[in-house]
């Protein structure tokens, strides 16, 4: 799979996006270890709290269809620097995989790619024993 695809698929979906209040279009496309490419937008709401980030979009479809080894993601939006996961989709991110690939893209092709571990060196993790203590 070359990031190539990848990238595209973000750059199409990106079209589906719901962003009537920032007018900042964003497109994720989220690959598994099977080769499927699972696609997600953002999906603003005036309440502007329950906005859905496109990484978010993405993993959601995933995770519905029960493939949950990813592998890398691209994201594409038309900003100035290539645009990089929030906080909390990279907690989100790091869930299924802690050393995800982040291939991030400007409409105008400026790419950058990173290590899902270089932007959140610690995430949130080992409580679950806690959890089951209570
Ligand atoms: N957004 C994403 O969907 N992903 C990102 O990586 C950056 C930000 C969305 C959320 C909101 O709809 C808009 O972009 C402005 O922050």
């Amino acid at each position: 799979m070359s990031d190539n695809r990848l990238i595209e698929a973000a750059f199409d979906v990106r079209q589906h996006a719901h962003a009537p209040y920032s007018q900042f279009s964003v497109g994720a496309a989220l690959l598994t270890k099977s080769g499927k490419i699972f696609v997600g937008c953002n999906i603003e709401n005036i309440s502007l709290r329950l906005t859905i980030c496109a990484e978010q979009a993405a993993v959601a479809a995933a995770v519905t269809s029960g493939d949950v080894d990813f592998v890398a993601i691209a994201v594409v939006a038309d900003s100035k620097e290539p645009v990089v996961p929030c906080g909390a989709c990279r907690q989100l991110l790091a869930e299924f995989n802690p050393a995800l690939e982040i291939i991030t893209s400007t409409v105008d092709r400026r790419r950058e790619t990173f290590l899902l571990s270089e932007l959140l060196p610690r995430p949130t993790q080992g409580i679950l024993e806690s959890f089951r203590n209570v």
